[in-house]
């Protein structure tokens, strides 16, 4: 079913208003029927979200619009699960984490009909307007509608960075300063205790957050899904910098990324979740590799597997700044039409993207990053 838009719904619902002297029903009748916006959250949360929904409420409420919050991701759209979103229920959540809308992992595009069920949420709410907070999976779902013809705008989220076409996704920043601070408080037991510590971090298909949590950690090797290695220079690492008289030694691998040589024995076949993902860290490439090196090098080594800590606590300025600019952004875009397009970071600016250049893609870490890694190794 086409969306009806707003100007249809003017002239359908109220039928027997004229149009008189070419004027629009909109002209005669501002306000009759309030434009009505729905606003969730798919996928992995992270912090920064709610800075994103209070910015989408407060936009759309200064508009007199109503705002209709769906509640866990698309799971929500399909059982159109819902509450109205005011300024007084989401003003307070600016410092928080996690999500107030809740969030899953649903993909309302595996069947026909749960797409046709997703598609009624705008018939039925009287929905003009839907924005998709999410990452690539989220924000697919989201191209897949727009591409039908409802007026959708997506808003890239992830802590692993990794959304094409946009400089930053919301939750980065404050996840890598998870990780920077967690190497931190393990550099200390790692040097009192002379041991190498394999700190694994989120990451799936892209190094963003190992890069950058480890750079700003000051870890002394960094393995990346963007960058071949393997365990022999993982071996001669160790052994040089133990030599050249450091007593410790602090890895940061993502959980992603493939080393040469590492038999993942733990690594299970398992089933992926409704977008075919599997739980990257039951390869327990942290784990493995830290008893590897343990047994090539005779230097003792702990993993730790950092795991959700990096999705949760409070946003930092930027995550909170980047939430409110891309919620701002998504209501100026409904309202301007601007429909089936993202939220995108570029530089300084927040502008257009169409949601046609995310689906099924992935911004792997910049090379400009390999040589930093290079270079701190
Ligand atoms: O949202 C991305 C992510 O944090 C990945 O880095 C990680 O592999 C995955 O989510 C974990 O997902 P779940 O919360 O379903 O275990």
């Amino acid at each position: 079913m086409p969306f009806t838009s707003i100007d249809d719904r003017y002239c359908k619902e109220l039928p027997h208003q004229p149009a008189l002297n070419g004027l629009s029903y909109k002209c005669l009748i501002p306000n009759v029927i309030k434009v009505k916006i729905g606003v969730l959250t798919g996928g992995g949360d992270c912090p920064g979200l709610n800075n994103a929904i209070r910015a989408v409420t407060r936009s759309a409420i200064e508009r007199d619009w109503t705002v209709i919050g769906i509640r866990n991701g698309w799971a929500g759209v399909l059982a159109q699960e819902t509450s109205t979103l005011t300024i007084e229920n989401t003003d307070r959540f600016f410092d928080v984490g996690g999500t107030l809308l809740g969030s899953s992992r649903t993909n309302p595009t595996r069947t026909r009909e749960d797409y046709a069920k997703a598609t009624s949420i705008f018939g039925d709410i009287g929905l003009d307007g839907l924005i998709a907070i999410g990452g690539d999976d989220t924000l697919s779902v989201a191209g897949a509608l727009a591409g039908d013809g409802f007026p959708i705008v997506g808003v890239p989220k992830t802590i692993d960075n990794d959304v094409p076409e946009t400089d930053a996704c919301i939750g980065y920043d404050t996840a890598a300063e998870t990780i920077s601070i967690s190497i931190e408080r393990l550099r200390t037991t790692s040097m009192s205790h002379h041991r190498i510590t394999v700190v694994e971090t989120m990451g799936r298909q892209a190094g963003w957050l190992a890069a950058a949590g480890g750079i700003a950690g000051g870890s002394d090797f960094i393995a990346v899904p963007e960058v071949k290695t393997s365990l022999d220079d993982f071996v001669q690492h160790v052994r040089s910098r133990y030599e050249a008289g450091q007593s410790y030694s602090i890895i940061v691998v993502a959980e992603g990324a493939t080393i040469d040589g590492l038999n993942l024995e733990s690594a299970e076949v398992q089933e992926g979740d409704e977008f075919g993902h599997v739980i990257l860290s039951t390869r327990s490439v942290g784990e493995t590799l830290a008893r590897t090196l343990e047994n090539e090098t005779g230097y003792e080594a702990r993993a730790s597997v950092l795991g959700h800590l990096q999705r949760g606590g409070s946003p930092t300025t930027f995550d909170r700044v980047l939430g409110t600019r891309l919620g701002l952004a998504a209501v100026d875009f409904l309202d301007g039409k601007t429909h089936g397009q993202m939220t995108a970071l570029h530089g300084s600016l927040v502008e257009p993207v169409p949601l046609t250049l995310i689906a099924g893609k992935t911004r792997a870490l910049h090379p400009s990053y390999f040589e930093l890694l290079r270079l701190f190794k």
